[in-house]
C-alpha cells in the first residue's frame, strides 16, 4: 500500500518545516513493517512560481493534485506577491473545489509547551475546532462598485446554505458523540439576524438526532473572552469560517504559539484529497535562518496519519513532540530555545525511533 502525498512546500520558511515533518513520517518504521509507503511528490507552486510564470500554479494544477491521496503544505504568501492573490489563487481554491469543508484544528497545550494563560493546563486547554471551511464569510461573494469614487462601495457577502451548514455540524455532532464530549456552537444571532439565526437555529435543528451530546451555544464576542477565562468549558467546537479562522487564532496563543498550531482541511467523503498544513504562514522574518519551529509541521503530518486511518502512527508524532518539549534540550527559539529546525527534526525522528 503506497500513499501518494502531494508536497506543496510553499514559500519562506514553508519548505524548512516540511522537510522535517517528511522526516518524521519517514522514521516511522512501523509503516514498513506494515507495508505502508509514503510517496512524496514535490510540486514547486507558490509565489516564487508566480514571479516567473504569473500564477501560483499551473493552469493544470488541480487536475494533478486530483490524483494524489492528500496534500501536505508548507505556506504560501511573500512579499511581492499581494497576500490575496497567493491566498485565493492556490489555497482557497483548493479548499473549496476539493470540497474541504471540515477545517480541523487541535486547541490541545501538550505537555511541557508553554501557554501565555496562567491558569492554563494539559487539562483544561484540551479542544478540537471545527471550523467551516468553504463558504461562510469567506464565500468570496460580493461587489466593489464606484470604485475610486467618493461613493464607493464594498459589499462582502456572507453565504450559508443549509447543505453546508448542516454537513459541518453533523460532522461536529459525531465527533462529540464518537468521543464522548460537549459540543458548542460560536455565532453571533444578536448581530447577524439572518445567516447567524440560521445557524443557531440549525444547531438546535440538528442536535435532536444527538440527544447524548450536552450541547452550548455561545456568542463570538463571550466565547473569545471564555477562551482566556476559562478554556476548560470548551470541547469539541463548531463555528463559521471567519469566527473560526480568529478564534483558533486566540487558540494557538493559549496552546503553544504558532509553532505548534496544526489544521487539516478535510473532505470527509474522500471524493477529494485532503490537506494538512501548519497554521501559521511563511513567515518573512525569520525565513532562511534555520530559526523556524518545524513542530507545527509535525502536527500536521500526524493529523495526515490519523485522516488514513494510521492513528497509532498518529499518536506516536504527538508523542515525540511531548517527549522533546518535557526534556526542553533541543527548542528552536520561539520555544526559548536555540536549536534549529533541523536539529528539533532530527531529534523528532530520534524519538519517533524510541517510542514507537
Ligand atoms: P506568519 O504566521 O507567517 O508569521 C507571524 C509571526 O509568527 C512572525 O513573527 C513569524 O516569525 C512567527 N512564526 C510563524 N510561524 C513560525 C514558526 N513555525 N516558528 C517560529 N515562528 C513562527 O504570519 P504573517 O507574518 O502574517 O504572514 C506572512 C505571510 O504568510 C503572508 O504573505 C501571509 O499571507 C502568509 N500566510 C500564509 C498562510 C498559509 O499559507 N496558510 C497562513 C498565514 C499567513
Ligand atoms: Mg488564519
Amino acid at each position: 500500500m503506497t500513499y501518494r502525498i502531494a508536497v506543496i512546500a510553499g514559500d519562506g520558511i514553508g519548505p524548512e518545516v516540511i522537510a522535517e515533518g517528511i522526516k518524521a513520517i519517514e522514521a516511522l518504521t512501523t509503516l514498513q513493517e506494515k507495508g505502508i509507503q509514503f510517496e512524496f511528490v514535490h510540486l514547486p507552486w507558490g509565489c516564487e512560481y508566480y514571479l516567473r510564470e504569473g500564477r501560483m500554479m499551473p493552469e493544470d494544477g488541480m487536475d494533478v493534485l486530483r490524483e494524489f491521496d492528500a496534500i501536505y503544505l508548507g505556506a504560501v504568501g511573500y512579499p511581492g506577491v499581494p497576500d490575496h492573490v497567493s491566498l485565493w489563487d492556490l489555497l482557497l481554491i483548493i479548499r473549496k473545489q476539493f470540497d474541504q469543508y471540515i477545517n480541523l484544528r487541535p486547541i490541545r497545550l501538550l505537555n511541557g509547551a508553554p501557554t501565555v494563560l496562567k491558569e492554563g493546563t494539559v487539562d483544561n486547554i484540551q479542544m478540537t475546532f471545527i471550523r467551516e471551511n468553504t463558504e461562510g464569510e469567506y464565500a468570496g461573494a460580493g461587489e466593489w462598485l464606484y470604485r475610486g469614487q467618493p461613493q464607493e462601495v464594498a459589499l462582502q457577502t456572507g453565504v450559508f446554505s443549509r447543505h453546508g451548514t448542516e454537513r459541518v455540524m453533523r460532522y461536529a455532532f459525531e465527533l462529540a458523540r464518537r468521543e464522548k464530549k460537549t459540543l458548542t456552537s460560536i455565532s453571533k444571532g444578536n448581530a447577524l439576524q439572518y445567516s447567524m439565526v440560521f445557524w443557531d437555529e440549525l444547531f438546535e435543528e440538528i442536535a435532536k438526532d444527538y440527544p447524548d451530546v450536552t450541547t452550548y451555544s455561545y456568542l463570538v464576542d463571550a466565547a473569545a473572552m471564555h477562551m482566556i477565562n476559562d478554556p476548560g468549558r470548551f470541547e469539541i467546537v463548531v463555528t463559521s469560517n471567519l469566527f473560526g479562522d480568529i478564534m483558533t487564532d486566540i487558540g494557538a496563543a493559549i496552546a503553544g504559539g504558532m509553532g505548534l498550531a496544526a489544521g487539516a482541511n478535510i473532505n470527509p467523503e474522500r471524493a477529494f484529497p485532503s490537506m494538512f498544513e501548519p497554521v501559521h504562514g511563511s513567515a518573512p522574518d525569520i525565513a532562511g535562518q534555520g530559526k523556524a519551529n518545524p513542530l507545527a509541521a509535525i502536527w500536521s503530518a500526524s493529523q495526515m496519519l490519523d485522516h488514513f486511518d494510521l492513528t497509532d502512527e498518529g499518536a506516536v508524532l504527538i508523542q515525540a513532540i511531548e517527549h522533546l518539549l518535557v526534556e526542553g534540550e533541543v527548542l528552536t527559539p520561539d520555544l526559548g530555545g536555540d536549536g534549529s529546525t533541523s536539529e528539533v527534526g532530527n531529534r523528532i525522528a530520534q524519538l519517533i525511533q524510541t517510542i514507537q
